[in-house]
């Protein structure tokens, strides 16, 4: 365990402090998530819409990905023991909830809990009540949904204090990161980020952990100039889950969405 000083508790305080006064403020905003360079011309109705559909995408990909999953946990099931404990489908940045239409039903076909973080105490709220309504209409349907879990604060942080959290990245067999990873505060912390998660899908029995990211990728975009955003190259992602995994990782599928000017995709990674 790390036992932090004052001084290092405070400033680690003040951090986050900024960024959830930052994140409470964009999610807030009704063009949020919109290109900035799009701002001017699109109506309030016309971003929700677009915002909409880009969600159904990313929602849809992450179904794919789960319901393969599911089949493959079938096999496992029958070898391994490890089903007995609680199993996570880990969504990161919820923001206005676009891409998170379904996803309680989506993690109880997988026979997974649906875990949401997000750094903002606004979205977090937004989350909370979303969590709960869809719960509570699927567990009328189908007995494997089970409650869902909500944490506020940074991932990275979250990531490296799991014990304060109540977060066990060990037993996380699906990450879901959609639009996240080029809001992270600097490339520097969204590759550390990765690091994490790569080390978690390294200890993944069987090899059937899932990193689902969708992103606008260097590689796809190549004269994008991100105003607040980042943008990496997909080679820059896998390198830094391979580093954190200790072993090869590979993209298992892709899908492509066009999202106003930029070209975004979906990748589901695994280990090799
Ligand atoms: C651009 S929004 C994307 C929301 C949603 N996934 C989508 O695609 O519509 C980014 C979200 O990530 C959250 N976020 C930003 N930095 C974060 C961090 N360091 N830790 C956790 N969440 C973060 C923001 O509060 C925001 O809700």
């Amino acid at each position: 365990m790390v036992v932090l000083g004052h001084t290092q508790t405070s400033s680690l305080e003040v951090r986050l402090k900024k960024l959830q006064d930052l994140w409470d403020k964009r999610v807030q905003d009704p063009l949020a998530f919109v290109p900035h360079e799009e701002r001017e011309r699109l109506s309030e109705e016309q971003a929700r819409d677009a915002n909409t559909q880009f969600g159904e995408f990313a929602m849809n990909f992450l179904k794919q990905v789960l319901r393969k999953f599911a089949t493959s946990r079938e096999q496992s099931r029958r070898i391994a023991t490890e089903w007995f404990d609680e199993k996570f489908l880990v969504s990161v940045g919820y923001g206005r909830g676009y891409d998170s239409k379904g996803l309680v039903a989506a993690a109880a076909e997988a026979e997974l809990v649906a875990r949401v973080v997000d750094v903002s105490g606004v979205a977090y709220d937004w989350a909370d009540a979303d969590m709960y309504g869809q719960y509570e209409q699927v567990s009328k349907v189908d007995t494997r949904a089970r409650m869902p879990l909500l944490s506020c604060g940074d991932i990275l942080q979250i990531l490296e204090d799991q014990d304060s959290y109540g977060f066990d990245s060990a037993s996380v067999k699906i990450w879901y990161l959609s639009r996240v990873l080029n809001c992270l505060s600097s490339s520097d912390r969204a590759m550390e980020v990765l690091q994490k998660i790569g080390a978690a899908l390294g200890r993944g029995s069987n090899g059937e952990n899932r990193v689902v990211l969708v992103n606008a990728f260097r590689d796809y975009n190549p004269t994008r100039v991100g105003k607040t955003s980042l943008i990496f190259t997909i080679e820059m992602v896998l390198s830094s889950l391979r580093q954190g995994a200790g072993c090869p990782v590979e993209t298992k599928s892709e899908a492509s969405y066009q999202y106003f000017s930029q070209d975004y995709r979906a990748i589901e990674v695994g280990l090799k």
